[in-house]
């Protein structure tokens, strides 16, 4: 099967070709553009995708050898994400899909960053824990089986991505933070400066990591001159074990026979190496398919089954997985 796939949700405009289990891929992200503000300003994303999306279909076809009518299914990201940043992605997918005569499948972005693991796993056994980590979201999901999703926890404010951002930004460094998080505490000792870790004692699968950012704001007030790489490291151990935490339970709780991650979150080396201590095989993709890409757009597509009706679907920035 051959899926062309678009993915504008948020700040990159990623097209893939996804042709059996080869994947043409390019991805432009608009990191330096969203640098200036300290993060993303909706229209000027929206632009942003509007400038590269043709382009990048005509050369991800080029790449691949492949002609528009050789294609079998149009799938785009239809939500959740920013409607300013959907919107460029929906109209040039329904555009090419009535052009070229194809089907189009709006695909959700939590299922997508969960199926960028079938780009390179085919023997994930299930039933299996899904945990999305990224800017926007921070989710636990019970999957009986691939492409059957039941929420079990949500963030009840921040996400784990946006935690890292806005600690970043706290602490006077750049955005986005979670790399330049991870990097400083790379040579910080994580014990050295307790942050809360919120809710990991309840009995809840949900999560909350505003309370976090406000330690830190706080505590970076009081106390500027603490190493920056010792706060960074107490900032990146109180976010990796809580959600670390609230996986493990979640894996004992609905006796499940793996983990799959994804998100951007999931490109944190220190998560990464916390979660392959779980009792369970973890599933974690390479780092290109961790951030936003339309190839796991594409991977989510191939587990739909019926295509939408051209004009009777919309861009849902509040796209649910499940309804708890
Ligand atoms: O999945 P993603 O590319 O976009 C959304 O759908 O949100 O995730 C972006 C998020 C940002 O908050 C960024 O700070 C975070 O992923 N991130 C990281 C790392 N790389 C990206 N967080 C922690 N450690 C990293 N190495
Ligand atoms: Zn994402």
């Amino acid at each position: 099967m051959r899926i062309l796939a678009i993915e504008t949700s948020c700040d990159e405009s990623s097209v893939a070709l996804l042709d059996g289990d080869v994947v043409t891929q390019l991805t432009a992200s608009q990191i330096d553009v969203h640098k200036a503000t300290g993060g993303v300003v909706p229209e000027v994303a929206a632009r942003e995708h509007v400038a590269v999306m043709v382009p990048f279909v005509q050369r991800v076809l080029e790449q691949a050898s492949v002609q528009p009518q050789e294609l079998d299914r149009i799938a785009v990201t239809a939500g959740p994400g920013l409607i300013t940043s959907l919107l460029v992605g929906v109209e040039t997918a329904r555009a090419l899909a009535y052009g070229w005569n194809k089907p189009i499948f709006p695909v959700n972005h939590i299922a997508g960053h969960i199926a960028a693991n079938f780009l390179i796993n085919k023997d994930i056994p299930f039933p299996a824990i899904a945990l999305v980590v990224s800017g926007g979201h921070t989710e636990l999901l019970y999957m009986p089986k691939p492409g059957e999703y039941e929420l079990i926890g949500a963030t009840r404010d921040d996400a784990a991505g946006e935690c890292f951002d806005k600690c970043a930004r706290v602490l006077g460094l750049p955005y986005p933070g979670g790399p330049a998080i991870s990097e400083q505490a790379k040579t910080g000792a994580a014990t050295q400066y307790l942050f809360p870790r919120p809710l990991l004692n309840q009995p809840t699968f949900d999560f909350s990591f505003s309370g976090l950012k406000t330690a830190v704001l706080y505590f970076h007030r009081d106390h500027p001159e603490a190493p920056l790489a010792d706060v960074c490291a107490g900032v990146q151990e109180a976010l990796v074990q809580t959600i670390y935490g609230k996986t493990a339970r979640a894996v004992k709780t609905y006796n499940v026979k793996a983990v799959l991650v994804g998100g951007g979150v999931a490109a944190n080396a220190a998560l990464r190496e916390r979660l392959q201590t779980l009792s369970v095989p973890v599933f974690i993709p390479p780092l290109e398919y961790c951030t936003d890409n339309a190839a796991m757009i594409a991977a989510a597509c191939r587990l739909q089954n019926a295509p939408a009706k051209l004009f009777s679907f919309r861009a849902d920035p509040n796209w649910e997985l499940t309804i708890r």
